[in-house]
């Protein structure tokens, strides 16, 4: 089939959910991807962020290949080797205790979201069940964490939403107005990244740790976007110093297989117990193998190089005449744009063979973390003729 044989099939028998570029892709290798017409463009995107290794890793593929042949699943009735040994890695990683899998980033922060409100029921009783979130956040599309998700055009249509959720602006008068008696957790992005790649300020994330400790509310870190080697640290909360009770983690875990993981400190491990939660596919051997495959490239020198890699890419993009300002850290990066509609520059991206996502009024760039510096290059290259274009996209 060629692309426009594709996109009318996809058209005629998918839900109208998402905004896609008219683009088809049929295949890729490292941060190259290829349309079902045979050019060749440069990956921006890794998936949002999901590619940590780019397309067709050879010891992410190798491994995913080899589980499949093992044992593809088995649900949780039963021990797997492989997920016991991806929740050792994280814990080792981290310094945390326990793991729960499940298969995406909604996934894993609605298991923060139960394990939060459990643990204060049983120490405080009933009524002390608020989650504060950030005006600004994205949480996931199911219907809690749609709710804890900070932005108003998520809010319509589907009433009732669940209650127990308010949102804060992420400074400190308004956070402790907002964090009420009757709160159990906050739950914060340190970059916000679907609301246009925001960093929260290092100092107020401190201040708000420190109320978290003083009140024993529970703190959670959203790490589904900024996580795994994205921001140049394992998880971005390292590099800021912070201690959460609970992280959640998918996209870039999984390295391009479904998977969700939430985190939980000693405090809160008993927080969820047998029959608490659960899910079918949590833990499923093949995402996991994938996932292993992943941490086993993250090394300390191999996160150095993201950050340097960004640094590259944020130096290059503040080079071109319409690009006003850069935001975000490591290969997380939003761009400021000077005149220039970022869906427009997406579209007139895919023209010149660049791959790239937007967030609020920014372009977004989240390139697999294992893109070269020449591939970066290219890129830019390929951006900056984008910009330049004064055409309509075609
Ligand atoms: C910070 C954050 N949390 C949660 C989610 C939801 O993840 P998923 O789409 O895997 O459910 C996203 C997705 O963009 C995200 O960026």
């Amino acid at each position: 089939m060629n692309a426009s044989q594709i996109i009318e099939q996809d058209n005629q028998y998918i839900l109208g959910t998402y905004g896609r570029n008219q683009l088809a892709l049929t295949s890729g290798q490292g941060a190259r991807a290829k349309d079902a017409d045979g050019k060749d463009y440069i990956d921006f995107t890794s998936g949002i962020g999901v590619n940590s290794l780019g397309f067709a890793h050879p010891a992410w593929v190798s491994a995913v290949t080899k589980q499949a042949g093992l044992l593809a699943h088995t649900s949780n009735l039963f021990y797997t080797t492989p997920a016991a040994e991806l929740a050792q890695r994280l814990c080792e990683k981290t310094g945390l205790s326990k793991v729960f899998f499940s298969n995406s980033g909604a996934e894993a922060n609605e298991c923060a979201i139960k394990a939060a409100r459990k643990y204060s029921f049983q120490k405080y009783g009933k009524g002390r069940n608020r989650i504060v979130s950030f005006v600004g956040s994205f949480h996931g599309r199911t219907m809690a964490t749609l709710t804890a998700t900070g932005q108003d055009r998520f809010h319509q249509y589907f009433d009732p939403f669940p209650t127990g959720f308010v949102y804060a602006k992420a400074e400190k008068e308004d956070f402790l107005q907002k964090a009420q008696r009757d709160v159990c957790a906050v739950l914060l992005e340190t970059i916000q990244g679907e609301g246009g790649v925001v960093p929260l300020d290092p100092e107020f994330l401190q201040a708000v740790e420190a109320f978290c400790k003083e009140n024993d509310v529970l703190l959670i870190i959203d790490e589904v976007q900024t996580g795994i080697g994205r921001t140049g640290a394992f998880f971005s909360y390292q590099a800021l110093g912070l201690s959460p009770d609970i992280v959640t983690s998918a996209k870039g875990l999984g390295g391009g297989l479904p998977i969700g993981a939430t985190l939980f400190a000693e405090k809160c491990v008993d927080s969820l117990g047998k029959g608490d939660h659960g899910s079918t596919y949590g833990g499923n051997p093949i995402a996991v193998a994938g996932a292993l495959a992943v941490l086993h490239e993250l090394t300390e020198e191999f996160l150095q190089d993201v950050s340097k890699k960004g640094e590259y890419l944020k130096e290059k993009l503040l080079s071109l005449p319409q690009v006003a300002e850069v935001s975000g850290r490591g290969l997380m990066l939003g761009v400021t744009l000077v005149g220039k509609a970022p869906q427009e520059v997406v579209a007139k991206g895919i023209a010149y063979g660049v791959l790239c996502l937007t967030a609020g009024n920014k372009l977004r760039l989240l390139p697999p973390l294992t893109i070269t510096m020449e591939e970066l290059a290219e890129g830019v290259d390929r951006l900056s003729k984008a910009l330049a274009d004064e055409g309509q996209p075609s």
